[in-house]
């Protein structure tokens, strides 16, 4: 199948690319670099030893979106283009309000005007809010996001099911990532985010690899077992298979469907770390400090909907992501140098 994946050099963009290609997958990707680099583009080709296509243009850009649709065709889109920052999101919310809602509206227009009817796009568990009760399954209410970055999910989820309403034709996947992290066994692929990273596991490889001097632990306590916030980290090369297998749903005509993508299991900050240390032999000085405004004590997935209705089975532990997420971190350096 021709598939346009826009965002396709990011995090989890490059990584499903990988899988894509390796499913014999025709891709093009359409991507702006704002928050990737063209030589991620070379290493999926020293991975796959496939070149895909690849636009470096804003989403937003209808004119030149159009042109692509009109010479590529493509039969479904994965739409993981769009702005994650969620703090940057609260400073700067009508940048991510435009980006990521002005992107959608362009390409559901050219998906529109070109029938192609086949869509997967990245959503996320911050649509769950504070989750009433964990693990959270898709029939959990979705709730007014704690930031800009959050409301937009919510509501392009909401546009993409009111447009899947009146088109009987289409297929819509919204996928509700958990958190990802880990990286490429090669060491190829991963995350490397410019500046103080924000998310846990970018800031612990940055300790690790002795970029940083210590992890702050943002709370002790939570109402969890050991007082920190407890997340379901997903393995990136699990989520990108969740993607093919949202891909191969749509084949069958499902109209609108919704899946949590994460392992079903939940991980406490101080879990995290004694998984790394484990898995990778670096010891992790950290301090507790105070809670981070906006966390939510405690947040995991429903998987049985995933694994019942697309077969989705996660490979890895948070160890293995640890331990691909730290070679990664560490490779990154050594070609930096
Ligand atoms: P990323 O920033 O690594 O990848 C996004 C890619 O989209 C980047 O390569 C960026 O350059 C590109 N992009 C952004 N705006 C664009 C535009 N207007 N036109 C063309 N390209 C554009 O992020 P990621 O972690 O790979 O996330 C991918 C998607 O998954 C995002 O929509 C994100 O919100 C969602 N998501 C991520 C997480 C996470 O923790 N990483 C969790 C839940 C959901
Ligand atoms: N944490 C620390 N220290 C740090 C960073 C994080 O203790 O330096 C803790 C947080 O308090 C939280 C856990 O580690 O308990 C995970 O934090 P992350 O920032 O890695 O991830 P979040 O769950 O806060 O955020 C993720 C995605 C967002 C998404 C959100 C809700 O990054 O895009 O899940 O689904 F919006």
């Amino acid at each position: 199948m021709k598939i346009l994946v826009t965002g396709g050099l990011g995090y989890i963009g490059s990584h499903t690319v990988v899988k894509l290609i390796e499913n014999k997958d025709e891709v093009v990707i359409v991507d702006n670099l704002f928050n990737s680099k063209l030589v991620v583009l070379d290493r999926i080709e020293s991975i796959t030893g496939v070149r895909p296509t690849f636009y470096q243009n804003d989403v937003q850009d209808a004119e030149k979106l159009d042109a692509i649709f009109a010479k590529e065709r493509p039969e479904a889109v994965i739409h993981f283009a769009g702005y994650k920052a969620v703090g940057e999101s609260v400073a700067k919310p009508l940048m991510y309000y435009q980006n990521n809602l002005e992107s959608t509206f362009v390409l559901l227009r050219c998906m529109e005007k070109y029938h192609c009817n086949n869509i997967v796009f990245s959503s996320s568990a911050t649509v769950y809010g504070l989750p009433d009760s964990v693990p959270v399954t898709e029939e959990s209410p979705v709730k007014s996001a704690t930031s800009p970055y959050g409301e937009t999910k919510v509501m392009i989820e909401r546009i993409l099911s009111d447009v899947a309403a009146v088109h009987p034709e289409m297929n819509v996947a919204l996928l509700r990532y958990f958190n990802p992290i880990g990286a490429h066994k090669s060491g190829l692929l991963g995350e490397d985010p410019n500046g103080i990273p924000n998310n846990l596991l970018p800031y612990i490889n940055r300790v690790a690899c002795g970029l940083l001097d210590h992890l702050n632990v943002f709370g002790n306590d939570y109402p969890t077992p050991d007082g920190t916030g407890v997340r379901d980290y997903i393995h990136v090369v699990d989520l990108a298979q969740g993607h093919l297998l949202a891909l191969k749903k749509l084949q069958s005509n499902p109209g609108l469907v919704i899946y949590n993508l994460g392992t079903g299991k939940g991980t406490s900050v101080l879990e995290v770390i004694q998984a790394y240390e484990k898995a990778t032999g670096v010891k992790i000085p950290y301090e507790i400090k105070e809670r981070r405004p906006g966390d939510v004590p405690e947040n995991y997935a429903s998987t049985d909907k995933a694994r019942r209705e697309l077969g989705f089975k996660c490979q890895y532990n948070v160890e293995d992501a640890c331990l691909d997420g730290y070679n990664f971190q560490k490779a990154e350096l050594e070609r930096n140098k």
